[in-house]
This record gives C-alpha cells, sequence and structure tokens, in this order.
C-alpha cells in the first residue's frame, strides 16, 4: 500500500480485492466516455458483478500479476493491471494498462500507479520485461511512460478502429533487471 497527497486529498495505492468488483465496473463506465485512447468506448462494457468479481480474483491468484487501485474519499479515481504471461517461457513478461479519472490528470497518480508495478515487479524476481502498448498519438501517455524509462520498440499499424478510423500502436517496454 501507498499513501499520497494530492493537494489535501489523501489517495492510496493498494492492491484491488473482489470486494472492489462493483466499483471497478462504475470506474471503467465512467473512463470509457472520458477517453478514446483505451480499448474501450461509453456503454461498451457489459461486465457482471459476477464476472468482474471472477476476473479480479484470476489476477489474484497469479503470482505474475498485478491489479492495483488508487482511491480517493472511498472512490475508484485510478486503476492499472499487468499480467504475465501463463506459460514457463512467458512467464517472465506481460503487459499492462494504466488509467485516472479525467478530473485527476496531470497530478501524478498514472505516475504513481506505474512506479508502484515497476517496484512490484522487481521484488517478484519473476517479471523480467513489462511491455505496454499506446495509441502513438497518445502524447500525454508516451511522455509519461518515457520519463518513468519505458523506450520504444516498434509500432502496430491499425491496431485500433474508432469510427471507421484507423490508429497505430507503440510499444514500449522496459527491462527488469
Ligand atoms: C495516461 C494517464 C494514465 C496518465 O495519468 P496522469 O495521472 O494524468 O499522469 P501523471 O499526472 O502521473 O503524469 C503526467 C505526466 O504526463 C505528461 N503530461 C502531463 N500533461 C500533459 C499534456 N498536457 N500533454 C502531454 N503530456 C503531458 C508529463 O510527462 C507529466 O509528467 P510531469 O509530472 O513531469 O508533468 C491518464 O492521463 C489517463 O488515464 N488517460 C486516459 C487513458 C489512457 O490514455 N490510458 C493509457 C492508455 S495506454
Amino acid at each position: 500500500m501507498k499513501e499520497l497527497m494530492i493537494g489535501d486529498k489523501k489517495v492510496i495505492i493498494r492492491p484491488i480485492t473482489a470486494d472492489d468488483a462493483a466499483a471497478m465496473i462504475d470506474y471503467m463506465n465512467v473512463i470509457g466516455g472520458e477517453s478514446d485512447f483505451l480499448t474501450f468506448g461509453p456503454g461498451e462494457l457489459n461486465i457482471t458483478l459476477e464476472v468482474e468479481r471472477n476476473i479480479i480474483k484470476g489476477f489474484l491468484e497469479k503470482n505474475n500479476a498485478l491489479f492495483i487501485v488508487a482511491v480517493a474519499d472511498g472512490k475508484i479515481i485510478g486503476a492499472l493491471s499487468f499480467s504475465g504471461g501463463g506459460r514457463k517461457r512467458l512467464a517472465h513478461t506481460g503487459e499492462f494498462g494504466v488509467s485516472v479519472l479525467k478530473e485527476y490528470w496531470g497530478k501524478g497518480i498514472g505516475q504513481e500507479l506505474i512506479k508502484y508495478l515497476i517496484d512490484w515487479a522487481k521484488e517478484t524476481k519473476i517479471i523480467r520485461k513489462i511491455n505496454l502498448r499506446t495509441r502513438s498519438d497518445n502524447e500525454r501517455a508516451v511522455r509519461l511512460y518515457k520519463k518513468l524509462g519505458f523506450e520504444e520498440e516498434g509500432l502496430i499499424r491499425r491496431d485500433f478502429m474508432i469510427d471507421g478510423k484507423f490508429y497505430d500502436s507503440l510499444m514500449m517496454g522496459m527491462l527488469i533487471d
């Protein structure tokens, strides 16, 4: 667990629990409508409470996965999930996704979530590589990832199609040694 002050607000970063399932669904429904840089849009996620609880439990059961939330005033305001491979040859590597509620953008919460992931990855001794992919025009995210030490590894063309328009994704990665 990690505690930070954002202005006069206390923000806690902690692993998610199955009891956060309902709050997580509400959170995802909000962020889907706040950014076109995510893999889902507004109203697209029809996840039931049971499915979400099982998704969370799936993360908690794996020793090479992490699912954390940033919480302020008892509400989820940010989240990060990372999942390592299920096979032995791929168990050391995985991809993460991160998001923050729009009203909290630019306050360092995304950065703190990713630093938590990097610290955790180093401690596991299992994870040796962190990957991410982001729309290549997501300047805010790319700048943040570079600042934290992620390097560009390649471009995936036409990775997104939103309202008939294609967008490329940038693959970025960090070696954990
Ligand atoms: C990307 C995202 C997670 C970043 O979280 P955040 O809490 O806003 O980021 P932080 O406040 O920790 O970091 C901000 C950093 O982004 C960059 N940044 C901030 N404002 C920026 C802007 N207007 N333009 C470009 N870069 C900017 C800077 O590197 C800044 O670092 P600084 O502290 O040195 O100024 C968040 O904006 C978000 O959820 N966006 C929508 C979903 C998304 O794009 N997710 C990532 C998909 S791969």
